[in-house]
């Protein structure tokens, strides 16, 4: 099923459901003004802007997917960088909240999900895709981030490009600390070390055609205690146990005045379909 403009599309497996929990209540609206306004910041996206319209030659694309692309914010701001010659600009999210942002910002939307598209959802026969993505692979969870890039490079046809930004860790120790600190919180969500990113990637058939590092997201504890319904008592129970496990001197795990704060790293992700 193709999508077109002003209109959304489920995916030809739009049945299957992705459960936010209540982490739904920050979709929509009110998305770009979570974490500090990090994911409706333009220059949060500058890094990734200028990564996408640097591989554009050679990636030449007819559609720009942008996978969990949410509210369509990035698309948007590539849209106002100026695009070398016109492409389709598709949001491809799980979240109708989202969506409906996307829509209203004049994007072509597709609801389900990224673990199980079909390219012919997202893209017309025939036409060559650019695949996006920023803050998403984490949701896959450690036992299914790998099944997750195969699908994608499934998606995709060789010397296609995929960039994304993806949270990730040069440090063992720091990626285990943010580990522990979403299982606390009740969540799936799981980062790797940049160097099992790197390696997961080519093992799936993508090669890095370059790697950069992205802003990171300073995480306070109120911010979280909103998203994953924890309160006061939670929220404090969780700082006391992590640092006594992670130390109080730690670099991605603090108190803060009101709280905590978590420093999530992020890095940006060229990647071509390999043969
Ligand atoms: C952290 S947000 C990032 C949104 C957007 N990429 C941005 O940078 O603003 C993650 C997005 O992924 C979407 N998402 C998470 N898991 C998904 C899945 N399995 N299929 C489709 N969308 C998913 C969520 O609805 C949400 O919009």
């Amino acid at each position: 099923m193709t999508a077109r403009r002003g209109e959304r599309k489920a995916a030809h497996s739009g049945a299957i459901r992705v459960d936010f929990g209540p982490e739904k209540s920050v979709h929509g609206l009110s998305w770009g003004q979570q974490h500090s306004g990090y994911f409706g910041s333009p220059e949060v996206a500058r890094a990734m802007v200028d990564t996408v319209r640097g591989i554009w030659r050679p990636a030449n694309p007819d559609a720009v997917v942008d996978l969990g692309g949410g509210t369509g914010y990035f698309l948007g701001q590539l849209r106002e960088a100026g695009l070398e010659r016109p492409a389709a600009l598709v949001v491809l999210d799980a979240s109708a909240e989202q969506l409906g942002q996307a829509e209203a910002a004049g994007l072509t939307c597709v609801q389900g999900s990224v673990g199980v598209f079909r390219r012919g959802d997202v893209a017309p026969a025939g036409g060559r895709v650019l695949y996006v993505m920023r803050s998403v692979l984490h949701y896959a969870g450690e036992q299914g981030w790998r099944r997750l890039l195969r699908h994608i490079r499934r998606q995709a046809e060789t010397g296609e490009y995929w960039v994304h930004q993806t949270a990730c860790f040069e440090r063992r120790e720091d990626a285990d600390c943010l580990n522990a600190l979403y299982g606390k919180m009740r969540t799936g969500k799981w980062y790797p070390t940049v160097q099992v990113l790197g390696e997961g990637l080519e093992s799936a058939g993508w090669e890095v055609v370059s790697t950069c590092p992205a802003p990171v997201l300073h995480l306070k504890s109120g911010e979280l205690g909103m998203r994953y319904e924890l309160d006061a008592a939670d929220l404090k129970q969780i700082q006391r146990e992590m640092i006594e496990e992670y130390g109080a001197d730690n670099p991605v795990f603090h108190a803060a005045e009101d709280g905590f704060q978590a420093e999530l790293h992020y890095r940006i992700w060229s990647c071509r379909a390999a043969p």
